[in-house]
């Protein structure tokens, strides 16, 4: 990076699904403060989000997040570089409470805004938790919504490899905890269920691996795991959960590291980064490892906390943006579906 460079402050906000949060980083790699209000126990009772429900949590907390951010980070709004803030994708009413706030300080204080695209923020987490990682490398995104495979030639330039034709990794964990009765988010107690089971005690199918595809999809996976529970039911047989569990997981984990492996050698990247809620899986995490070891592969995961939303990896993206002079206008709007590499392209939103 370019030394001359004046240090820069970024406010981050983030605001796409569950959690409302605040951040401020100093030159794209500082954390100064990172507040994170999660919804979690709210939607908990439903089962998974209630967008609704959402969207009036965002409002009650956002300035109350923002203000402890700030504090927290000791700076006040003036001392501010640029604010960055989630547009997009997401859940429509929950992103335009963030992209309002967002826009009614940028205003009032005449500050540079810098929409953000939420997937960006999550390969970004991995700079904020190791300051000297640096473009190019390979990024395998596994998030609440996404799954995808991304290469980040540069800090603005991302290209799209292959992603899910269904249910995102981390939608799978969900779905199969709810089945077992397990609290939302299911992700973490499947992850630690598993560690409990035997991971070839039950074989389920590990769909378009051994294809040369870039594609993934884990909706006949999580049939399977549907039907094996709903078979042993109606026959009363015992179900050792723990091995469910990790059976689950395993077809999960092998499709993952398979496909991260295959598109590192075929792009010829000698770094990976795993990025979003499901980096914080430690099968996938120990799994992964192992296969790039032995590849030589540098293998990055962001510290945990960062895995999962929030506003610190938006404000480390916005960095990058603002640094490139990529600002966006104050028609800035919500995007809750936007392509990868968009934010900074976009015509519409954005001033160039
Ligand atoms: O990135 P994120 O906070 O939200 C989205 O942008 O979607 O990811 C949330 C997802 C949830 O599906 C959650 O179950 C999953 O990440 N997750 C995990 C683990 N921790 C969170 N999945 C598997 N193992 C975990 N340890
Ligand atoms: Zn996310």
């Amino acid at each position: 990076m370019d030394n001359n460079i004046h240090s820069t402050l970024v406010l981050g906000l983030e605001t796409s699904c569950d959690e409302t949060s605040a951040a401020v980083v100093r030159d794209g790699r500082t954390i100064l403060s990172n507040v994170i209000s999660s919804q979690v126990p709210v939607h908990q009772k439903f089962g998974g989000v209630v967008p609704e429900i959402a969207s009036r949590k965002h409002i009650e907390q956002v300035v109350p997040v923002i203000d402890q951010a700030l504090r927290e980070a000791q700076v006040t709004l003036d001392e501010i570089s640029a604010i960055g803030v989630t547009y997009g994708p997401g859940l429509v009413g929950a992103l335009l409470v963030g992209v309002a706030a967002a826009k009614a300080l940028a205003f009032a204080k005449r500050l540079p805004l810098v929409g953000v695209h939420h997937l960006e923020g999550h390969i970004f987490a991995n700079l904020l938790t190791h300051p000297d990682l640096e473009p190019p490398f390979l990024a395998l995104v596994v998030s609440g919504g996404h799954t995808s495979l991304v290469k980040v030639a540069s800090y603005n330039e991302f290209l799209l490899i292959g992603q899910t034709r269904d249910d995102a990794a981390g939608e799978a964990f969900d779905k199969i905890a709810r089945v077992m009765g397990l609290p939302y988010p299911g992700g973490p107690h499947i992850d630690r269920l598993a560690a409990e089971g035997d991971s070839a005690a039950i074989h389920f199918p590990r769909a378009l691996t051994g294809h040369g595809s870039y594609e993934f999809s884990f909706s006949g996976l999580k049939s399977a795991v549907l039907n094996y529970l709903n078979s042993a039911r109606q026959k009363g047989e015992a179900i050792v959960h723990a091995d469910v569990a990790a059976s689950f997981q395993a077809a999960i984990v092998d499709v993952l590291v398979e496909k991260t492996l295959q598109a590192a050698q075929e792009y010829d990247l000698k770094k990976v980064v795993l990025a979003g809620g499901v980096a914080a899986n430690s099968s996938l995490r120990s799994h992964l490892a192992n296969a790039l070891a032995i590849q030589n592969i540098q293998f990055y995961y962001p510290q945990t906390v960062l895995c999962t939303d929030n506003a610190a990896m938006v404000a480390c993206r916005a960095h990058y943006q603002f640094l490139a002079g990529k600002i966006s206008s104050l028609s800035l709007n919500a995007r809750p579906t936007m392509r990868l590499g968009q934010s900074f392209n976009e015509k519409n939103n954005n001033l160039y």
